[in-house]
């Protein structure tokens, strides 16, 4: 798909298609106005008709209008304030696409970042046009033998601008929205993937073809024997149930020339989840395939990074393995010592992200963070607690927390902060060793889980994303990865960007 800006007159675009606005009740935006001047009232004469008043997110199709350049205009509604909520926005954008999609328009120009919104900027609207626009276009179709034939293509998109002033602004927003989106289908696919395909070698490879597209990344992606020796007890201890052995993937992007310290990402890898011989049911399992989507989202996010040539040095971590059960497999009250030293006893298997992501924590310390920030689909809980439209935050450093509340207000990509308080610690107390890997009791598993990772997190700034709802719709026919919290992060970093220059 080709990106382009214009500042210009609407009514003279040749274009398939024209997209632009009306506000309830029949108010024409400014471009709207203006194609209907030039095309005699045409458009204002279809409105008086009463197909369209304005009502948020709905749509008139007006084919061929008069005295116009373009092959059609395509109406939308955008509700009744002149000044649009943030979310209304997206909302109406997505509705705008599905309509111009449901045409034969290849190419069409797009008016509706002419439409204020509260507290953002042109660069907002259209670097989110642009992600939801390339979203609109996602399908994951690599295991149908039939592709869907009906699919249409949308090839050129071209934003309207009010002023000359604003196209360097506008093409940088063009950049970011391309590399967020591409990151994002980057994250889904390596989601989607069947479990069968996408295994720890499989997401190693993925880093190593992500550090030969660009030469600021390096990977290093270490086998069992090489895990071993790191003394990682806890992450070997998940994958010795299964004949697909682990890999601790590391991607190391530097856009600084000087020694600033790094941003360190690490997401959990688990390329199926079957909880391990505290076996899930089968109902449960459904969805376990998606339980990696954190580390494709670390990937997903270094690649867009590199991309962008952020001028931030980045690292990520991805311990993967895969979560089976059987006689290799560790048991309920087997005790391991993870890289830090700290014992651990296995109560429950199924808890295994905390059990991989507790050494990667620790080997993230010989990077010198200036913050870690890891990404899990850690805790069913959470789906109890915010059901799939928020990630939850958890954090030792209050100032990290808010610039990842900030990120996600931005990007709509969001996420709300849990306590990590002391109250909670106790529960993970055992008997027989430094620490147990599920609460008794076992409420509030979202903290709890986030506690646990605590321990392992003592000597940096750290926050911790717990995914599990917003990652993945996990049940029914419209299973699919989403490539959340890509966009989230994406935004933390842009903003560090702005901060430190
Ligand atoms: N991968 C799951 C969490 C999960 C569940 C993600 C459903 C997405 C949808 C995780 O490994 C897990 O099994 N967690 C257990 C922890 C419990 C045993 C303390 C859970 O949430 O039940
Ligand atoms: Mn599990
Ligand atoms: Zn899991």
């Amino acid at each position: 798909m080709e990106f382009n800006v214009k500042a210009g007159h609407p009514e003279k675009q040749r274009t398939h298609c024209l997209v632009t606005g009306v506000f309830e009740t029949r108010q024409l935006s400014t471009s709207t106005e203006q194609l209907d001047t030039a095309s005699g009232g045409y458009l204002s004469t279809i409105l008086a008709n009463g197909d369209l008043d304005g009502k948020s997110g709905t749509s008139l199709l007006i084919p061929k209008p008069p005295k116009l350049s373009c092959d059609r205009v395509l109406l939308i509604g955008c509700g009744r304030e002149q000044i649009l909520e943030d979310k209304e926005f997206r909302d109406i954008v997505k509705k705008a696409f599905k309509a111009v999609l449901e045409t034969a328009a290849t190419n069409l120009v797009f008016c509706l970042t002419e439409v204020s919104v509260k507290n953002r900027d042109i660069r907002w609207k259209i670097r989110h046009a642009v992600e939801i626009a390339l979203d609109s276009l996602y399908v994951f179709d690599h295991y149908k033998t039939k592709k869907n034939k009906d699919l249409k293509t949308l090839r050129q998109i071209t934003f309207m601008l009010a002023s000359r002033r604003d196209i360097q602004t506008a093409e940088r927003a063009i950049s970011e929205g391309q590399a967020i989106a591409n990151a994002m289908a980057f994250a889904k696919d390596l989601g989607n993937q069947p479990p069968n395909v996408c295994t720890p070698i499989y997401l190693g490879k993925q880093a190593e073809k992500i550090a030969a597209a660009f030469p600021a990344v390096n990977a290093a992606v270490l086998n069992e024997k090489e895990i071993a020796s790191l003394k990682m007890g806890s992450f070997l201890s998940v994958a010795q149930g299964s004949k697909n052995p682990p890999r601790l993937i590391t991607l190391e992007y530097r856009g600084r020339k000087d020694k600033q310290k790094p941003i360190v990402l690490v997401g959990k890898g688990i390329t199926f989840d079957t909880g391990g011989n505290s076996l899930k049911t089968a109902v449960g399992m459904i969805g376990m395939k998606y339980d990696m989507c954190g580390a494709a989202t670390v990937l997903a996010v270094l690649r867009a990074a590199a991309a962008l040539e952020l001028p931030l040095n980045i690292v990520g971590i991805v311990p993967a393995a895969e979560n089976m059960p059987g006689n290799t497999a560790t048991r309920p009250e087997d005790i391991v010592t993870s890289m830090s030293g700290l014992t651990i006893e296995i109560l429950n298997t199924d808890a295994e992200g905390r059990l991989v992501l507790c050494d990667a924590l620790t080997y993230a310390e010989r990077f010198d963070p200036e913050a870690v920030i890891d990404i899990a689909t850690l805790t069913g809980a959470c789906i109890m607690t915010f059901s799939s439209h928020v990630s939850a935050l958890l954090s030792n450093h209050d100032p990290l927390a808010n610039d990842l509340y900030q990120a996600g207000q931005t990007s709509l990509d969001k996420c709300w902060q849990l306590p990590l308080w002391d109250e909670y610690q106790d529960a993970l107390n055992s008997p027989y060793a430094d620490i147990a890997n599920i609460g008794t009791p076992s409420e509030a598993g979202t903290i709890l889980g986030a506690c646990f990772l605590s321990r392992f997190t003592k000597k940096y700034h750290w926050a911790h994303l717990d995914v599990a709802g917003t990652a993945a719709r996990s049940g029914g026919k419209d299973r699919a990865a989403t490539g959340r919290p890509v966009h989230l992060l994406i935004q933390y970093l842009l903003d560090r960007c702005q901060k430190s220059s």
